[in-house]
């Protein structure tokens, strides 16, 4: 039976690459769109009864998404689907995974709780596991974990000769060292500490040995853009090559990726986790079947 795969608003395109490759998987139809009041409207065109679907849907941006995530599902149910699956490239609440300040609640946990409440399965991309080691530590629906290294790696083997990569913080070293072992690179990676979303200080590298290779900074995640800028001063200053930034999930808050061309930057490439003009490297074959 065709499994019926429905691409949320800015998914399209990688939900087109994913369809390309899997022969079983037709394109559902629905309406979704807020009222002027802001709340969310669902119409699920498709016939759903009995059927498997697949929800494609990045979570950047996340809290309008997550009701419409809400909505859609259970309105699909009531329609007879028999499986929802969830594929999030880019899985949002990640990094409020302890409480910093008093006050605060572990939000990525509330996250997991309700997406765990009406989904069957979810498939994501690296998603920024630090303090929790699993992701079913805090989702108790059935999940699927894939990987971008070996295909960043590539790209960086295909694309640039003599790279050093360097991750700008002790969580990136999960993401670069396993780059740089695929990528046959050297790597180092940087200390950094985070006052504020958009303070950040990260410790200068010692690269010194390394001033006839390309930097090639790589992270899961830009944000705000200030831990890859940091490190780009601070590489300027070492006179160092203009320097390559390599993201999974290109979550550009306002205008980070302005800001970050601006920083001196030769390139920024990006996985398509989530759909932007830095999309360089198409992660669409490790969410086939
Ligand atoms: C956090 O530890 C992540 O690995 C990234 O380094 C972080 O999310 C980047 O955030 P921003 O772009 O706001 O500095």
């Amino acid at each position: 039976m065709a499994t019926i795969y429905f691409a949320f608003p800015g998914n399209e395109s990688l939900t087109q690459l994913i369809l390309a490759e899997e022969p079983t998987g037709i394109i559902g139809s629905f309406e979704l769109r807020n009222f002027p009041d802001g709340e969310t409207y669902v119409r699920i065109l498709s016939d759903v009864k009995g059927k498997e679907l697949v929800i494609v849907c990045s979570l950047n941006q996340p809290n309008n998404k997550l009701i419409q995530l809400y909505l859609f599902s259970k309105t699909a149910k009531s329609l007879g689907a028999s499986k929802i699956k969830l594929i999030c490239p880019y899985l949002a609440y990640m990094r409020q995974d302890k409480v910093f300040k008093a006050g605060e609640g572990i939000t990525s946990h509330y996250i997991a709780e309700i997406l765990s409440s009406y989904l069957d399965e979810l498939i994501t991309i690296d998603p920024h596991l630090h303090r929790i080691k699993n992701l079913n530590d805090v989702y108790t629906l059935k999940t699927e974990v894939v990987h971008a290294a070996g295909l960043i790696a590539d790209w960086i083997k295909n694309s640039i000769p003599n790279a050093l990569l360097i991750g700008p913080d002790s969580e990136s070293e999960q993401w670069v060292s396993k780059v740089a072992a695929k990528a046959g690179a050297a790597y180092t990676i940087l200390e950094k500490v985070r006052s504020g979303d958009k303070n950040v200080k990260v410790s200068i590298p010692h690269v010194e040995k390394y001033k006839d290779r390309t930097p090639v900074l790589v992270d899961d995640i830009i944000s705000t853009g200030r831990t890859m800028i940091e490190t780009l001063n601070h590489l300027k200053d070492l006179n160092m090559k203009a320097p390559i930034c390599v993201v999974i999930h290109p979550v550009f808050s306002e205008d980070a990726y302005t800001l970050l061309k601006a920083a001196g930057a030769s390139r920024i490439v990006s996985c398509n986790t989530i759909s932007h003009e830095s999309n360089v490297i198409d992660i669409s074959s490790l969410l086939v079947k």
